[in-house]
C-alpha cells in the first residue's frame, strides 16, 4: 500500500462519489476512495483506467493513503449517514485535517457539524454540488463554505474540475460555516419554482393550445436559442421527443403525474417563512408537488365535479409568443425572490454573501445554468446591495416590457381551466411590489381591534392603539 500519498480522498462511492473521483483525478490529482460496500469500490476499480486512483472498503488503509494534511471529500446520502461517516472517520484523523460533506445537508446540520469539528481541531466544509451524476463526472457547479483560512487545501483541486464559462471555473469560497450549503439550498428552491413555471408552459401549450409532443420538442428546442436559453429548457425538449420503445408512445404521456421530492425545495419555503422573506415562486412549487400527490382526492373531487376545460379561442401563434415571454418575465422574478432570500439570509447568519459570484458560479455546471445568469451577475456586479433584482436597468426593461405577457399568460391559463400558481405567483409578486398601497392597513386594524397589537400611522410617528368599536 502506498503510504500517505494521495491529494484526497472520497467517502461514498455511489454514481456521485464515483465520477467525482475520476473527475477529480482525471485533472491530475490522485485520489482515494472508500465505501464500505465492496461492490461499489469493485465498481470503482472497474473504471479507473490510468487513473491515479485506488479504492478500500477498509477506513484504517483509506485515512492511511492520505497525504497529511488529510483532504477527506464525502458524498453520502444528507441526514445520519453523514455523522455516522464523520464518526467513522475522526478516531483516523488529525487536527488540520479536512472534511468536506459535498452532499445536500440542511444548513443548520452543517453548522452543528462545523462547530463540533471546530472543537476538535478540524476543519469542516459543507459544500453544495449540482449538476447531477453528468456534472460530477465532467464539471459540477460547486458552493462550498468553511473556514476561509481552509479553503487554499482543496481551492485548486475544486476550481480545476469545475464547469468552466469563459475561462472561469464555476466554483469559489462562498462563506463561512453553512454558506455553501445555504447557497446550494436556494439553488435548488429557485430549481424548484422553474420547474413548476416549465410545467405549467407545457400544461397550456398541450391542452390549452393542443400542441403534441414532437411540436413541443421543436418549440422547446426553438426557445433554447433565445434569452430562455438554460438547461431546463433543453432537457424539456429532449424529453417532449423521447418515444417509448416498449409501446412506441411518447414517453412523457407514460410517466405518472405525482412529483416526488427530496426536501431542499421545501427547506427553502420553510427558511423563507422563518426569515419573512415572501419567495411565492418556490412555495407553489412545493404546494403543486404535495398536491400532485393526492392521487385519491384528485380522483374523487374530478369524478365528482368533472375537469374544468375552455378551449383557447384566440390567435395561437399570438399566445405561444405571450408564454415565451412570460414565462422569462416570471424566472426573472422566481430569481428575484430567491436572491432576496440570499440577501437576507447573508446579513441573518453572516455569510457575507457575494451575489454576484453566486450567479457567476450557477452559469455553468448546475441545474439552473442558463442564459439569464449572465444579466444577474452583471445585475449584482454593478449594484453589490441592490434591494431587489427587479431594480436593476436591465431586467427591469424586460419585465416593464413584458409584464404585459405575463398577465395574459395568467388571465388566459385561470380562463381556460388551467392551473397556473407559478405564473399568478409571479405576478401577484410584481403587482404587490408595485402597489404604492397595499390592504395590510385593515390587517393592522384588525389586530388592534381584536388584540390590542397596535399599529402605525401614516400622517405622524409613533405607535398607536385604539378602542375601535367603541365611540
Ligand atoms: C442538482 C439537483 C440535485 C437533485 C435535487 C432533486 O443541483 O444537481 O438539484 O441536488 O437532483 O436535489 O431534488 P428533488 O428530489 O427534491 O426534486
Amino acid at each position: 500500500m502506498t503510504q500517505g500519498k494521495f491529494e484526497i480522498g472520497m467517502v461514498g462511492l455511489g454514481v456521485m462519489g464515483r465520477n467525482m473521483l475520476l473527475n477529480i483525478a482525471e485533472h491530475g490529482f490522485s485520489a482515494t476512495g472508500y465505501d464500505k460496500d465492496p461492490e461499489k469500490v469493485a465498481q470503482l476499480h472497474n473504471e479507473i483506467g490510468d487513473l491515479p486512483v485506488t479504492g478500500t472498503e477498509d477506513v484504517t488503509d483509506f485515512v492511511a493513503l492520505l497525504k497529511k494534511p488529510r483532504v477527506v471529500m464525502m458524498l453520502v446520502p444528507a441526514g445520519p449517514t453523514v455523522d455516522s461517516v464523520i464518526h467513522d472517520l475522526l478516531p483516523h484523523l488529525d487536527k488540520g485535517d479536512l472534511i468536506i460533506d459535498a452532499g445536500n445537508s440542511h444548513f443548520t446540520d452543517t453548522d452543528l457539524r462545523a462547530k463540533t469539528l471546530q472543537e476538535k481541531g478540524l476543519h469542516f466544509f459543507g459544500m453544495g454540488v449540482s449538476g447531477g451524476e453528468e456534472g460530477a463526472r465532467h464539471g459540477p457547479s460547486m458552493m462550498p463554505g468553511g473556514p476561509k483560512q481552509a479553503y487554499g487545501m482543496v481551492k485548486n483541486v475544486l476550481e480545476a474540475c469545475a464547469a468552466q464559462v469563459d475561462g472561469e471555473p464555476c466554483v469559489t469560497y462562498l462563506g463561512p460555516s453553512s454558506a455553501g450549503h445555504y447557497v446550494k439550498m436556494v439553488h435548488n428552491g429557485i430549481e424548484y419554482g422553474i420547474m413548476q413555471l416549465l410545467a405549467e408552459t407545457y400544461d397550456l401549450l398541450h391542452h390549452g393550445l393542443n400542441l403534441n409532443d414532437d411540436e413541443l420538442g421543436t418549440l422547446f428546442d426553438k426557445w433554447n436559442q433565445t434569452e430562455l436559453k438554460g438547461y431546463l429548457v433543453e432537457i424539456s425538449a429532449d424529453i417532449f421527443r423521447k418515444v417509448d420503445v416498449e409501446s412506441g408512445r411518447h414517453l412523457i404521456d407514460l410517466v405518472l403525474d405525482s412529483a416526488h421530492q427530496k426536501g431542499t425545495g421545501m427547506w427553502t419555503s420553510q427558511d423563507a417563512l422563518a426569515l419573512q422573506v415572501p419567495t411565492p415562486n418556490i412555495d407553489v412549487a412545493v404546494e403543486m408537488r404535495n398536491l400532485t400527490k393526492l392521487t385519491d382526492e384528485r380522483t374523487a373531487v374530478s369524478e365528482r365535479f368533472g375537469a374544468y376545460q375552455d378551449t383557447f379561442k384566440g390567435d395561437p401563434d399570438q399566445l405561444i409568443e405571450q408564454i415565451r415571454w412570460g414565462l422569462y418575465a416570471a424566472i426573472i422574478m422566481t430569481y428575484a425572490q430567491g436572491m432576496e432570500l440570499l440577501r437576507s439570509a447573508s446579513e441573518e447568519y453572516k455569510y457575507d454573501l457575494d451575489l454576484s459570484e453566486v450567479a457567476r458560479i450557477w452559469r455553468g455546471g448546475c441545474i439552473l445554468r442558463s442564459a439569464l445568469l449572465e444579466p444577474i451577475r452583471e445585475a449584482y456586479t454593478k449594484q453589490p446591495g441592490m434591494l431587489n433584482l427587479l431594480l436593476d436597468n436591465t431586467l427591469g426593461l424586460s419585465i416593464s416590457d413584458h409584464i404585459a405577457d405575463l398577465r395574459a399568460v395568467a388571465q388566459t391559463g385561470i380562463g381556460l381551466g388551467i392551473p397556473v400558481p407559478g405564473f399568478t405567483a409571479a405576478l401577484t409578486y410584481f403587482d404587490s411590489l408595485r402597489a404604492k398601497r397595499l390592504p395590510a392597513n385593515l390587517i393592522q386594524a384588525q389586530r388592534d381591534y381584536f388584540g390590542a397589537h397596535t399599529y402605525e400611522r401614516v400622517d405622524k410617528q409613533g405607535i398607536f392603539h385604539t378602542q375601535w368599536g367603541k365611540e
